[in-house]
């Protein structure tokens, strides 16, 4: 993959069977410390792994005095030398240089980035620089795993990857919380006090980012049987919390000929195949986040991987909540959505593990949902995680064409707009059933990260869209 055969990752350099090779590795220095022996220790990072490789260079090199004694952190460098088995606890080798090259110098004066350790709150304002810490290169590598296993998950279990659109004219949410997209020239219309009309917008109507690929993977999933749509989605609910982003990742599988049953296991063996890959292949940085960020994160993942979910419904949830001795903020009252107080309750102190809530009233659902008999709850589900609430929210879909318009006229939807949707129950219609999981409260669940903009690159939240 490069014109260079030496050039080995340090992932590669750390691993024992690298012992005697000579190298070419490039990265970062960590720090240097320079031994009273004439020789200097630079701990250098590449991001492809959580550990550094110890360079260890000697004082006969040429640049010395004049580079190797000055280097200091975020310097770029390229070191050629031979692999030995380190003396050192806690790594198997270490690179004994034969040449230190400095490709790019960085001044410690200015950088930010000094040994000392920033709150997550002041590496926020350096989102450009953070990725260079110990914790953001983990949740990046983790977020990483994450997007292979749900890409192979669903591969391996023949579903098909589609797109679905950005830019849409509904609202499948139906909770009004879209950012508009336009090209009209809204400041020129205010200054001229003539109205905004849509049909001269680039669309000819309104538009808007959209909330969720669900009803377009709807029309796929009817043709296709098994799909999953995996993209950017936008909300502009105005929560100021550690578990909103105005711009988040969500994969949505859905799946026809498949009712809520089905749907919870797809949910709990795609949760589990989350889990496991990521104790799996990344030991190193989930060893960094039980000891620095969550303690106990790793015997926890472990157990919920072994243990089937438990299931309730929304009404036997609400018998809980009104029965446990907690003094909420919010009231409890059937009928009434749940707050993130209610769901951690649950999950974290009723349950001590996942649980999926099913059967929740009509009227704290979105259309899409399928009617159940008893006329006023739906074949919902969610699933709540100890540490984030909610992180999979999903459904039966409504086949029957009837009841889906009544409960279209009843959200006061326009049917126009819709009418390629409702074209998916008269033509062929068949139960079907989906879900999402929002990408970012993933990472959040697997690394035990309290705020959801540290899991993220570059999070877009009210008032923030810095980078
Ligand atoms: O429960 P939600 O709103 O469900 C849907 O959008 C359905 N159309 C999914 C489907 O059935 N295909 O959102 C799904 C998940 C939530 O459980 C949560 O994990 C995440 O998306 N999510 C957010 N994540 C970060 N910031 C936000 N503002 C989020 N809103 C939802
Ligand atoms: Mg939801």
């Amino acid at each position: 993959m490069t014109h260079n055969d030496r050039w080995v990752s340090i992932r590669e350099a750390r691993q024992e069977t690298s012992v005697g090779k000579t190298v070419e590795v490039r990265g970062w220095v960590r720090t240097r410390r320079d031994s009273k022996a004439g020789f200097s220790f630079v701990e250098l990072n590449d991001g492809s792994c959580f550990g550094n490789l110890q360079v260890v260079a000697p004082g006969e090199l040429d640049n010395y005095a004049e580079e190797v004694q000055k280097l200091t952190a975020g310097c770029s460098v390229v070191v050629v030398g031979k692999i030995e088995a380190s003396p050192a606890k806690g790594q198997a080798t270490e690179l004994h240089a034969q040449s230190v090259r400095v490709l790019g110098w960085c001044d410690g004066e200015t950088y930010p980035l000094q040994k000392k350790r920033h709150s997550f709150e002041k590496l926020r304002e350096w989102a450009h620089l953070r990725a260079r810490t110990n914790t953001f290169g983990a949740v990046t590598r983790v977020r990483n795993q994450i997007c292979d296993s749900i890409h192979n998950f669903f591969q391996e279990n023949e579903f098909y990857y589609i797109q679905t659109p950005i830019i849409t004219a509904s609202d499948c949410e139906g909770a009004g919380e879209m950012f508009r997209v336009t090209s009209l020239d809204l400041d020129g219309l205010a200054k001229s006090g003539r109205p905004v009309n849509y049909e001269w917008d680039f669309f000819n109507k309104p538009t808007y980012l959209t909330v969720s690929g669900q009803l377009e993977a709807e029309t796929y999933a009817t043709a296709l049987g098994r799909v999953y749509t995996f993209g950017p989605t936008f909300r502009a609910e105005n929560s100021n919390t550690s578990r909103h982003l105005a711009e988040f990742w969500m994969v949505e599988p859905e799946v026809a000929f498949f009712e809520l049953a089905d749907n919870m296991r797809l949910a709990e063996a795609f949760l589990k195949r989350i889990l496991t890959d990521c104790l799996q292949q990344c030991d190193e940085d989930m060893t960094f986040f039980e000891q620095r960020i969550a303690p106990g994160v790793i015997e926890q993942l472990t157990r919920v991987v072994e243990q089937p979910f438990e299931h309730m419904t929304y009404t036997a949830a609400i018998e809980v909540l009104e029965g446990s001795n907690e003094s909420f903020e919010y009231p409890i009252r059937w009928g009434a959505d749940l707050q993130a107080e209610h769901e951690r309750y649950l999950t974290e102190k009723h349950v001590g593990g996942p649980v999926i809530l099913t059967d929740y009233p009509s009227t704290i659902k979105p259309f899409y949902m399928r009617v159940s008999d008893d006329g006023k709850t739906v074949a919902a589900m969610d699933v709540l995680v100890p540490g984030v609430g909610e992180i999979i929210g999903g459904s039966q879909r409504e086949e029957r064409l009837d009841v889906l318009r009544r409960r279209m006229q009843e959200a006061e939807l326009d049917m126009d707009e819709y009418a390629w949707y409702v074209d998916l129950r008269r033509f062929g219609t068949v139960p079907h059933a989906g879900f999402g999981l929002g990408l970012e409260r993933a990472v959040q669940y697997v690394t035990g990260m309290a705020n959801i903009r540290d899991v993220i690159p570059f999070p877009r939240t009210p008032g923030n869209a810095d980078f």
